[in-house]
């Protein structure tokens, strides 16, 4: 009986933590760049320790009605009721959310022994005393044998390059209602409202519209319209006639967790492919999966669980072995069936290795009950980047979340960070997305942060607007295709639109160069340690610091204004230094 009390009261706290950010710590310190903003993060934050208060208003009343033995549809209603009194969020959310999420977390508090304080404690930060599930230590072995280091090349004169486009975090939403309330998430006490642009049932009195949805999106709390990924596809496809593959790292999906179905997230893809498709006639296209992808959201279980069957992501790999398979190979369908991951050769002397990284979210519940090395995703990694070293192939990898976001269970991150380390000769490119903003990360030598740079993640923004974000694409010059090619990325151009301004004007989106990444910041070449030479650049050169900044979210913040302060700037750098969650302690002691 006892472990009943947590199955709401993680769905309660599945909810107030999705609330407060879906983002990483590096977003949260992300500061106020104007008055308004400030003041957005500032009641959040003062929300933050309210909402700690209600989630334990919420679990003492599940605990009374458990000690009077009340069945499992009281306690439900118990939260949504609480919920709504609480306006923790939209009523249908708060109706809905523990219905969606019921199963997989019934299924993982039955089978786990973990307290309430543990789950609440990972969950959110600053609630309670707890121990942390999520920050469990396992290690694979890796095989030794590492040839000696050859350095990263810096002075390629290419045969010749490939262009090769960065999609990522696309998030459709095909609920985007022009005209709604844009600006909705201050209705409630919490200020929560998780999306906007959307026309919700009404919850109590009618208000009039503060903000309302334009048409080719909104920069704050909105996902897209499908007009405004059509139209960047057909940009994209106008614009760059010699695209020689794409490649897009996951997250297709609203960000509404409460209305997920299968049946939905099937057809999304479909749609998307099929635009693709369209658009891109004749250029491969390369997916890795998101964690929205999931339904529940995140919720990959691996075969290791009796109930794969019932509840695993089977139905979701098959997806994208129909959808991605237009492009691939069918020798990855099996790995695709298997994992969502897969490995072949575009190019010879190139591997590419999709890699589901979902199997290090810490939302995906079912880890908790084993985090280690789900579906031996990183065994495979090691097998496939084994085989490519001894072949004298070089390997790209691209996969949602990095292992620097404290999304990333810290197990995984260690072991990936170990990998690359092992594998930097064999890597010659990393590709990630999630967090909608503009940032990288650089890996060390023995993780000593004074110590050698080896190599770093490219993490793209978003085409979604949410949140506060102007859409995004990233384009990639690479050294190939020739024999004794390196396959390093030699230059890279970021483009994104202002869908303010071609709302507000009544025109099509404009879609332009943001900023090249070599000559926006004087760096000689894209190594690791230009990278690193960056960060160090960043610390004593604060205009540098301030030109990334904007880049960061795309233009929507005014430099001129932008707050971040020693502390603020500090969080940004701890976030490059640190590949790995859930150390950063130790990667940025010296900042
Ligand atoms: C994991 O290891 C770190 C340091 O090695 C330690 O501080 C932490 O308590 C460990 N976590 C668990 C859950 O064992
Ligand atoms: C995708 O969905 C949009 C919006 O519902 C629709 O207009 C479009 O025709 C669909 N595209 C394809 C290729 O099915
Ligand atoms: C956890 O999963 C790993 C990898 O599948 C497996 O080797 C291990 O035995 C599992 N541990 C437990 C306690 O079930
Ligand atoms: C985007 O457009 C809006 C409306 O025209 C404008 O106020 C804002 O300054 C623009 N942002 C940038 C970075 O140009």
């Amino acid at each position: 009986m006892r472990q009943l009390s947590i199955l709401p009261a993680v769905v309660a706290l599945f909810l107030v933590f999705a609330s407060v950010t879906n983002s990483t710590p590096v977003n949260r310190i992300s500061p106020a760049f104007d008055l308004d903003k400030l003041l957005v993060s500032n009641r959040k934050e003062a929300a933050k320790s309210t909402l700690c208060t209600a989630c334990k208003i919420i679990v003492s009343g599940l605990k009374f009605l458990i000690d009077q033995q009340a069945p499992e549809e009281v306690l439900i209603d118990y939260f949504s009721k609480t919920c709504k009194a609480l306006e923790i969020e939209q009523d249908h959310v708060c109706d809905s959310l523990p219905q969606k999420f019921g199963k997989e977390v019934f299924y993982v508090v039955e089978h786990g022994m973990f307290t309430s304080d543990e789950i609440c404690g990972a969950l959110m930060s600053d609630c309670g005393d707890f121990v942390n599930p999520l920050e469990e230590n396992w290690t694979i072995p890796i095989p030794g044998g590492k040839p000696p280091v050859k350095p990263w090349p810096t002075s390629v004169q290419p045969k010749s390059t490939l262009r090769v486009l960065h999609l990522s975090d696309i998030h459709i939403d095909r609920q985007y209602a022009v005209g709604s309330e844009a600006d909705c998430g201050e209705d409630t006490y919490f200020n929560l409202y998780e999306l906007c642009c959307r026309n919700y049932p009404p919850t109590k009195e009618a208000k009039p519209i503060k903000q309302p949805a334009g048409r080719w999106g909104y920069a704050g709390k909105c996902d897209i319209p499908f007009e405004l990924f059509e139209n960047a596809m057909q940009h994209i496809s106008a614009t760059e006639k010699n695209l020689d593959y794409i490649i897009i790292t996951g997250d297709m999906q609203a960000h509404d967790p409460w209305d997920y179905t299968q049946e939905k997230t099937v057809s999304n893809i479909a749609n998307i492919t099929a635009t693709l498709l369209h658009y891109f006639p004749n250029t491969p296209i390369y997916q890795a999966t998101g964690n929205h992808e999931g339904v529940p959201q995140d919720a990959f279980a691996p075969h290791t669980l009796p109930v794969y069957d019932e509840q695993g992501p089977g139905w979701l790999y098959d997806t994208f072995a129909t959808n991605w398979g237009h492009w691939l190979p069918t020798t990855t369908l099996p790995q695709i069936h298997y994992r969502g991951s897969y490995s072949f050769n575009p190019y010879p002397g190139l591997k590419l290795i999709s890699l589901n990284s979902i199997y290090c979210s810490r939302w995906n519940f079912y880890l908790y009950l084993n985090q280690t090395d789900p579906d031996s995703t990183l065994a495979w990694v090691i097998d496939e980047l084994l085989a490519s070293e001894k072949a004298g192939e070089k390997v790209h990898i691209f996969s949602h979340i990095p292992g620097g976001d404290p999304y990333c269970l810290k197990g995984w991150a260690q072991n990936y960070y170990e990998i690359v380390n092992r594998f930097e000769n064999t890597i010659a490119g990393q590709f990630f997305g999630h967090s909608h903003n503009d940032q990288f990360e650089v890996y060390y030598e023995n993780s000593d942060p004074n110590g050698r740079p080896t190599h770093f993640n490219w993490i793209t923004p978003s085409i979604t607007t949410q949140e506060y974000v102007q859409p995004s694409y990233r384009i990639y010059t690479i050294d190939g295709n020739y024999p004794g090619s390196s396959w390093t990325v030699l230059d890279a151009e970021t483009y994104a639109t202002n869908v303010t301004d071609a709302n507000i004007k009544g025109t099509d989106p404009v879609w332009t160069l943001e900023y090249n990444t070599r000559q926006a910041f004087g760096m000689p070449d894209l190594s690791p340690a230009s990278w690193n030479d960056l960060i160090k650049r960043f610390q004593t050169d604060d205009a540098l610091f301030r030109k990334w900044l904007v880049y960061y979210n795309r233009d929507y913040y005014n430099i001129d204004t932008a707050p971040c302060d020693a502390d603020c700037k500090r969080g940004f750098l701890c976030g490059f230094k640190s590949a790995k969650s859930y150390q950063g302690d130790h990667f940025c002691s010296g900042l």
